[in-house]
């Protein structure tokens, strides 16, 4: 059940989340980046600092008007970043000072090798990108967390079914190690622009802790929920 407006069952929660993302440069007016709103984690920091937690939004690149109300509240900062190096760093140091940690941000996972400092130009030649993996932001803030803190992952996936959708969302919780794994299904005309989001939460143990089928805030509400159970 989602929290009536007003109630302050979150008050006193410090909260670090990110949103949107990443841009990895490739020249001067190209980068490698993905298709993420940053409506999801938007709305997850927005619901949590109205049920009265204190709130860290870290945003990457997000939609026109998808910050505003994040930007408007009185218990949300909002920090803006571009690459995944700038999240991390930022996320680290928010992760720092927080009890509850969410990585909603979609990272990119590779960046060109030597970013070329002039534009790549066709009668250049066409060259490949060499790419190398970003880190795994995640994995390391659960390496570094807390006693007591909660760090919570998402996972948008590509699937044919609910049981192949729950099989990719629980190995993926193995292998981060994260407290609480936000899976939704993803393809190219859902998940990612939309207004609503079917999403399943995954406890550590992979218990299915809620399923919502609902707009983003109904998202974030039920997610708030299992974090406030185990407060
Ligand atoms: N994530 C992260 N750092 C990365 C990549 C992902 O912190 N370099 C986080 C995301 O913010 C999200 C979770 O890990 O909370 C799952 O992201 P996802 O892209 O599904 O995981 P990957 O490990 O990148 O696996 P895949 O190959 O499926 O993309
Ligand atoms: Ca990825």
């Amino acid at each position: 059940l989602a929290a009536a407006p007003g109630r302050a069952d979150l008050a006193g929660l410090r909260v670090a989340v990110s949103t949107g993302g990443t841009r990895e440069p490739i020249d001067p007016v190209r980068f490698l980046g993905n298709r993420s709103s940053g409506r999801q984690g938007t709305e997850l920091a927005v619901a949590a600092a109205d049920r009265g937690a204190d709130v860290r939004l870290v945003a990457a690149h997000v939609d026109d008007g998808v910050l505003d109300a994040a930007a408007r509240h009185p218990r949300i900062t909002l920090e803006r970043v571009s690459t995944a190096a700038e999240l991390q760093r930022a996320m680290t140091d928010a992760a720092a000072a927080a009890d509850v940690v969410a990585m909603v941000a979609a990272v990119a996972d590779f960046r060109v090798a030597e970013v070329a400092h002039e534009k790549l130009r066709k009668e250049d030649g066409v060259a490949g990108l060499d790419l190398v993996e970003n880190p795994d932001i995640v994995a390391g803030l659960v390496a570094a967390r807390r006693d007591g803190q909660i760090v919570v992952g998402f996972a948008a996936e590509t699937a044919a079914d609910d049981a192949e959708l729950l099989e990719r969302g629980r190995r993926k919780l193995r292998r981060k190690g994260v407290d609480l794994l936000a899976v939704n299904r993803v393809d190219w005309d859902a998940g990612f622009e939309s207004a609503g989001n079917r999403v399943v939460l995954l406890d550590a143990g992979g218990d299915v802790v809620s399923d919502t089928d609902g707009t983003k805030r109904e998202v974030a509400d039920a997610i708030w929920d299992a974090v406030a159970s185990r407060r």
